[in-house]
């Protein structure tokens, strides 16, 4: 199946899906990153695996359906089927729902719908919670909304910081997400 990742920043979850890919996991091909920040490096990561890239900056469009409108000709001239946002700071907006409805993925590094929204580890780690993790779920026009998919929890140690709380956190990440986008896949086909 065709699909297209949209993300903002490094993009670690978006090599976790090429690297499925290669290993005969995921069956998908990646069409397409759709990225909003030209120095994010997820752009470099799609090239050195010869990936198209459309980067834009939102600020050179007069609103959101008129960039929006412009990802969508560019998803339709590659025939992607699915989106997967891994890590694309922008909310949907009407135009690609409208296209894409229930064919759009989100991870989240909470247990939603606790903590949605910016730095949900922050947040868990700040909040002094015990118990934090990782949610995939279809993209609805909300924040960190629409039905969940998949979630695995992670847990909160005496003597973890911040910074190995995210390395915690985005192993489940690396390992979930093409699982869940493959069984997502299947489950469509067989409709
Ligand atoms: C991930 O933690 C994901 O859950 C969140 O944004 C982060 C993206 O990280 N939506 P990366 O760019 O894939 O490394």
């Amino acid at each position: 199946m065709k699909i297209a990742c949209f993300a903002s920043g490094s993009g670690s979850n978006v090599e976790a899906l090429f690297e499925a890919i290669e290993a005969g996991t995921l069956h998908a091909s990646i069409e397409l990153i759709v990225c909003d920040q030209p120095d994010a490096a997820v752009i470099e990561r799609a090239k050195r695996r010869g990936c198209d890239v459309f980067v834009f900056r939102a600020k050179d469009y007069p609103d959101k359906p008129s960039f929006e409108r412009e990802i969508i000709a560019r998803l339709e001239a590659k025939g992607v089927e699915r989106i997967i946002l891994a890590g694309y700071m922008r909310l949907i907006g009407e135009e690609l729902l409208g296209r894409y409805a229930g064919r759009i993925v989100n991870i989240h590094p909470s247990l939603l719908p606790a903590f949605p929204g910016k730095d949900a580890i922050g947040q868990a780690f700040r909040g002094g919670v015990k118990i934090t993790g990782v949610t995939i779920h279809i993209v609805d026009e909300g924040m960190d909304t629409g039905p969940i998919m998949a979630q695995e929890a992670v847990r909160i140690t005496e003597e973890m910081t911040r910074e190995t709380l995210q390395q915690a956190i985005q192993r489940v990440e690396h390992r979930l997400y093409p699982q869940v986008i493959e069984e997502w896949m299947k489950e469509e086909a067989n409709v």
